[in-house]
């Protein structure tokens, strides 16, 4: 599904990004996790040529987006969604706006939007809000307006940095169930940046151990769930339950 090969990353003299190898296989739930500066933001937003290797291939659907052209890469990355930290919704557009604008970039038809927006709102649990702006809503509701906005272009891979990373163990747990349910009923495959690794057990069916802008491994694990009974205290879990989570 998305490959890199020999992917290296220099800022002037800094080698940040190392000789990295991985392929994502289409359908998985992809973690990469490592310490802060360990180059875990750069590799993924190598996989979409946000950020361009200096060396190295970045295979998407058996093309190389590294070598590719401008027109190339905004074709191919409307098969890859992104959402980020602290959101990057636009602050002085509505709901619907922000998610809007990314079918008016991608050339949309006008008279299908609506309906395309409304739907993929609807999916994150936010339809009734579509007229607010971003400073009226939760964080975990402007991460779901994030996510509506990374899926309204049907995208075939979802890369995510620390999605959760400014958000409460609860919000955490629904924004990780939206993914989730992402992957499982849109079939969208999912690379998710964390330095939290309960986040990661949570969900993923891979992790890559990033380390000084190399993989130290990369291993298969069990997803343990939403609410794992592992790494909460019974109370909690069942709290989560409780609330339908
Ligand atoms: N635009 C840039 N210019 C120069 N150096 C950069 C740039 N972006 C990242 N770096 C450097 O690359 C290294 C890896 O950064 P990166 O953001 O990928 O790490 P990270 O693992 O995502 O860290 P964190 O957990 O703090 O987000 C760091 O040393 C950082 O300072
Ligand atoms: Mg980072």
């Amino acid at each position: 599904m998305l490959e890199l090969h020999n992917v290296t990353k220099r800022y002037e003299q800094q080698l940040v990004v190392n000789d990295v190898t991985l392929t994502i296989e289409s359908g998985e739930i992809f973690g990469l996790i490592g310490q802060s500066g360990a180059g875990k933001s750069t590799i993924l937003r190598m996989m979409n040529c946000l950020e361009k290797p200096t060396s190295g291939e970045v295979i998407v659907d058996g093309r190389n987006l590294a070598s590719s052209t401008a027109r190339e890469l905004r074709e191919a990355r409307k098969s890859i969604g992104m959402i980020f930290q602290h959101f990057n919704l636009v602050a002085n557009k509505t709901v619907y706006d922000n998610v809007e604008l990314a079918l008016v970039l991608a050339h949309y038809p006008k008279s299908k939007r609506k309906e395309r927006v409304l739907e993929c709102l609807r999916f994150v649990g936010l339809e009734e809000m579509h007229r607010k702006y971003p400073a009226q809503l939760s964080g975990g509701q402007k991460q779901r307006v994030a996510i509506a906005r990374a899926l309204v272009n049907e995208p075939k891979i979802l890369l995510c940095d620390e999605p959760t990373s400014s958000l409460d163990p609860k919000t955490t747990a629904e924004i990780l169930q939206v993914l989730q349910q992402i992957n499982e009923r849109l079939g969208v495959t999912i690379a998710i940046v964390s330095h939290e690794m309960d986040v990661i057990k949570r969900i993923c069916h891979r992790v890559c151990v990033v380390s000084k802008g190399e993989i130290y491994k990369i291993v298969p694990i069990e997803p343990l769930g939403i609410a794992s009974i592992e790494d909460h205290p019974q109370t909690f879990v069942d709290e989560l339950l409780r609330e339908g989570v």
